[in-house]
Protein backbone atom coordinates (compact mmCIF):
# COMPACT_ATOMS: atom_id res chain seq x y z
CA UNK A 1 0.00 0.00 0.00
CA UNK A 2 1.27 3.49 -1.09
CA UNK A 3 0.96 6.25 1.90
CA UNK A 4 1.68 9.50 2.11
CA UNK A 5 2.54 10.90 4.97
CA UNK A 6 2.80 15.16 6.12
CA UNK A 7 2.70 17.45 9.07
CA UNK A 8 3.07 20.78 10.23
CA UNK A 9 5.87 21.65 12.73
CA UNK A 10 3.22 20.54 15.55
CA UNK A 11 3.44 17.11 14.26
CA UNK A 12 6.42 16.42 13.11
CA UNK A 13 7.97 14.62 15.86
CA UNK A 14 5.13 12.07 15.87
CA UNK A 15 5.07 12.14 12.24
CA UNK A 16 8.50 11.13 11.85
CA UNK A 17 7.68 8.03 14.89
CA UNK A 18 4.68 7.01 12.54
CA UNK A 19 6.86 7.10 9.24
CA UNK A 20 9.70 5.15 10.49
CA UNK A 21 6.80 2.46 11.94
CA UNK A 22 5.49 1.97 8.77
CA UNK A 23 8.45 1.41 7.29
CA UNK A 24 9.35 -2.01 9.09
CA UNK A 25 5.60 -2.67 7.86
CA UNK A 26 5.09 -5.23 5.29
CA UNK A 27 3.80 -3.88 1.88
CA UNK A 28 3.66 -0.46 3.01
CA UNK A 29 5.76 2.52 1.15
CA UNK A 30 5.18 6.02 3.16
CA UNK A 31 6.37 9.04 0.76
CA UNK A 32 7.02 12.00 3.13
CA UNK A 33 5.49 15.10 2.21
CA UNK A 34 6.73 16.88 4.70
CA UNK A 35 7.48 19.53 6.94
CA UNK A 36 11.45 18.19 7.57
CA UNK A 37 11.94 20.21 10.94
CA UNK A 38 9.98 21.74 13.62
CA UNK A 39 10.67 24.84 12.14
CA UNK A 40 7.24 27.07 12.39
CA UNK A 41 4.87 26.49 9.17
CA UNK A 42 1.27 26.71 7.47
CA UNK A 43 -0.18 23.93 7.79
CA UNK A 44 -2.43 23.98 5.12
CA UNK A 45 0.53 23.91 2.31
CA UNK A 46 1.03 20.06 3.52
CA UNK A 47 -2.68 19.57 4.04
CA UNK A 48 -3.17 20.39 0.37
CA UNK A 49 -0.43 18.29 -1.32
CA UNK A 50 -1.41 15.24 0.57
CA UNK A 51 -4.90 15.65 -0.02
CA UNK A 52 -4.46 16.51 -3.66
CA UNK A 53 -3.01 13.36 -3.98
CA UNK A 54 -5.39 11.12 -2.38
CA UNK A 55 -7.94 12.85 -4.26
CA UNK A 56 -6.17 12.36 -7.39
CA UNK A 57 -5.34 8.59 -6.76
CA UNK A 58 -1.57 8.89 -6.71
CA UNK A 59 -1.57 7.08 -2.88
CA UNK A 60 -4.32 4.67 -1.49
CA UNK A 61 -4.08 6.30 1.87
CA UNK A 62 -2.62 9.69 3.21
CA UNK A 63 -1.28 10.74 6.90
CA UNK A 64 -1.74 14.15 8.30
CA UNK A 65 -0.26 15.09 11.79
CA UNK A 66 -0.86 19.18 12.88
CA UNK A 67 -0.93 20.31 16.96
CA UNK A 68 -4.60 19.27 17.15
CA UNK A 69 -5.72 17.89 13.99
CA UNK A 70 -7.99 20.24 13.06
CA UNK A 71 -6.67 22.39 10.41
CA UNK A 72 -5.19 19.15 8.69
CA UNK A 73 -8.70 18.01 8.41
CA UNK A 74 -10.58 20.66 7.79
CA UNK A 75 -8.42 21.22 4.28
CA UNK A 76 -7.95 18.00 3.36
CA UNK A 77 -12.23 17.52 3.41
CA UNK A 78 -12.01 20.53 0.80
CA UNK A 79 -10.85 17.36 -1.87
CA UNK A 80 -13.46 15.45 -3.68
CA UNK A 81 -13.25 12.12 -2.54
CA UNK A 82 -11.35 12.70 0.67
CA UNK A 83 -12.61 11.10 3.74
CA UNK A 84 -10.40 12.56 6.37
CA UNK A 85 -10.96 11.26 9.59
CA UNK A 86 -9.44 13.15 12.87
CA UNK A 87 -9.05 10.46 15.52
CA UNK A 88 -7.86 10.16 19.04
CA UNK A 89 -8.20 6.91 19.59
CA UNK A 90 -8.10 2.97 18.72
CA UNK A 91 -11.66 3.24 18.52
CA UNK A 92 -12.48 6.37 16.31
CA UNK A 93 -9.25 5.04 14.43
CA UNK A 94 -10.68 1.55 13.73
CA UNK A 95 -14.54 2.90 12.99
CA UNK A 96 -12.95 5.39 10.64
CA UNK A 97 -11.92 2.48 8.58
CA UNK A 98 -15.23 0.56 9.30
CA UNK A 99 -18.26 2.81 8.73
CA UNK A 100 -16.37 6.11 7.25
CA UNK A 101 -13.62 4.23 4.57
CA UNK A 102 -11.51 6.56 5.90
CA UNK A 103 -8.34 7.25 3.05
CA UNK A 104 -6.62 9.57 5.63
CA UNK A 105 -5.77 9.68 9.32
CA UNK A 106 -5.87 12.54 10.95
CA UNK A 107 -4.30 12.96 14.26
CA UNK A 108 -3.20 15.41 16.73
CA UNK A 109 0.38 15.66 17.61
CA UNK A 110 -0.16 17.83 20.45
CA UNK A 111 -2.98 15.68 21.71
CA UNK A 112 -2.30 12.51 22.16
CA UNK A 113 0.53 10.01 23.16
CA UNK A 114 3.23 8.01 20.35
CA UNK A 115 1.94 4.70 21.61
CA UNK A 116 -1.53 5.25 21.27
CA UNK A 117 -0.84 6.94 17.55
CA UNK A 118 1.59 3.87 16.46
CA UNK A 119 -1.21 1.53 16.84
CA UNK A 120 -4.05 4.02 15.31
CA UNK A 121 -1.97 4.31 12.31
CA UNK A 122 -1.85 0.34 12.15
CA UNK A 123 -5.46 -0.19 12.43
CA UNK A 124 -5.72 2.69 9.87
CA UNK A 125 -3.71 0.37 7.58
CA UNK A 126 -5.33 -3.27 7.93
CA UNK A 127 -8.93 -2.69 9.15
CA UNK A 128 -11.33 -2.65 5.56
CA UNK A 129 -14.00 -0.82 4.62
CA UNK A 130 -17.31 -2.66 5.98
CA UNK A 131 -19.13 -1.85 2.99
CA UNK A 132 -23.13 -2.65 3.77
CA UNK A 133 -25.09 0.39 4.73
CA UNK A 134 -22.57 2.60 4.87
CA UNK A 135 -22.23 2.23 0.94
CA UNK A 136 -25.06 4.66 0.53
CA UNK A 137 -24.03 7.03 3.34
CA UNK A 138 -20.78 7.51 1.65
CA UNK A 139 -22.34 7.77 -1.67
CA UNK A 140 -24.76 10.74 -0.01
CA UNK A 141 -21.55 12.91 1.30
CA UNK A 142 -20.78 14.13 -2.28
CA UNK A 143 -24.84 14.77 -3.62
CA UNK A 144 -26.14 18.21 -2.73
C1 LIG B 1 0.15 25.34 15.01
O1 LIG B 1 0.46 26.15 16.08
C2 LIG B 1 -1.26 24.79 15.15
O2 LIG B 1 -2.19 25.82 14.99
C3 LIG B 1 -1.49 23.68 14.14
O3 LIG B 1 -0.55 22.69 14.33
C4 LIG B 1 -2.83 23.00 14.19
O4 LIG B 1 -3.14 22.57 15.48
C5 LIG B 1 -3.95 23.68 13.53
O5 LIG B 1 -5.09 23.21 13.48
Amino acid sequence: MNIIIGSDHGGFELKEICRKIMETLKDCHATDAGTFSEDSMDYPQVAHKVAEAVSKGEFERGILICGTGIGMSVVANRYSGVRACLCHNLFTARLSREHNDANILVMGGRVIGKGIAIEMVELFLRTPFEGGRHELRLSQIETF
